[in-house]
C-alpha cells in the first residue's frame, strides 16, 4: 500500500535518524536575554495565560535585528535562516501539553532554542509504524498556503500514545539549542513543577543540516 503522505524518508526512521542533536552555544544566556526583551516589548506572551495556539508568527526581521547574538551565533555555525517563530506553552496547557504532531514534507529540520521557564518541560518523540499513521488519516495544514501540505491526524493519539508506542526520547530542552527532527511524531508535555509561559524559539534553516541528525 502507498503511504497517505508519500515522500522520501518520511516519516523519519528513529533507528537511522536521531530525534535531536545538542549544539554547543556559549552565548545562550545572551540570546535568551535578547529574545525575552523583544518578546516583552513586542508581544503579550508573558501576560496571556489562556492562549492555546502554541506557535506564533512574528515579525522575524524586526526580532532578528534586536537579537544580534542569535544571528551572530547562526552565522558562526554556518546555518543561515529563512524564518523564526516563537512557541509558547501557556498555563492553559498545563494539563494537556501541546498536541502530538509531526512536520510535513518537504520541511523537516528546525534549530530550537530554550528561552524562558525551560525546566520540567519535555519533548517526547514516539516511534509509530507508518501503517498506523496511515490509519489515522490526514488533514490539509491550514498554516501552509504556498502549496498543499498534509499532516497525519496525530491529535487522535495524543492522550494514549504513551500506552501504545515506545517513547524514543524524552528531552528537557534547557541548556543547549538543538537540531530538531520534526519527522518523528512528538508532543510537548509539562511536568508538575513547570512554570508558565514556557517560551522557545524555532528557527528554520535555508538548507537543512540533515547530517547532524544522522546516526
Ligand atoms: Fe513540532
Amino acid at each position: 500500500m502507498k503511504n497517505l503522505i508519500d515522500h522520501p524518508n518520511y516519516p523519519a526512521d528513529p533507528n537511522i535518524m536521531k530525534t535531536h542533536h545538542e549544539l554547543e552555544c556559549l552565548v545562550l544566556s545572551k540570546i535568551q536575554e535578547e529574545v525575552l526583551t523583544w518578546v516583552d516589548s513586542n508581544t503579550d506572551y508573558l501576560k496571556n495565560a489562556n492562549d492555546k495556539s502554541f506557535w506564533h508568527l512574528i515579525d522575524d526581521v524586526d526580532m532578528a535585528r534586536h537579537c544580534p547574538s542569535l544571528m551572530k551565533y547562526m552565522m558562526s555555525i554556518k546555518i543561515p535562516l529563512r524564518e523564526i517563530t516563537i512557541g509558547v506553552l501557556t498555563e492553559s496547557m498545563k494539563d494537556t501539553g501541546f498536541n502530538l504532531h509531526m512536520g510535513n514534507p518537504p520541511l523537516n529540520i528546525k534549530i530550537n532554542f530554550p528561552i524562558f521557564n525551560t525546566e520540567d518541560v519535555y519533548t517526547e518523540w514516539y516511534d509509530i509504524p507508518v501503517e498506523d499513521l496511515n490509519k489515522l488519516g490526514v488533514f490539509k495544514n491550514p498554516h501552509v498556503t504556498s502549496f498543499d501540505a498534509y499532516n497525519y491526524d496525530l491529535k487522535k493519539l495524543h492522550n494514549v500514545v504513551q500506552e501504545l508506542y515506545p517513547c524514543v526520547t524524552r528531552y528537557n530542552m534547557h541548556s543547549h539549542p538543538i537540531v530538531f527532527n520534526s519527522w518523528i511524531p512528538h508532543r510537548v508535555m509539562p511536568g508538575p513543577n513547570a512554570k508558565y509561559p514556557r517560551i522557545m524559539v524555532a528557527t528554520m534553516p535555508i538548507k537543512e543540516p540533515t547530517h547532524l541528525l544522522t546516526k
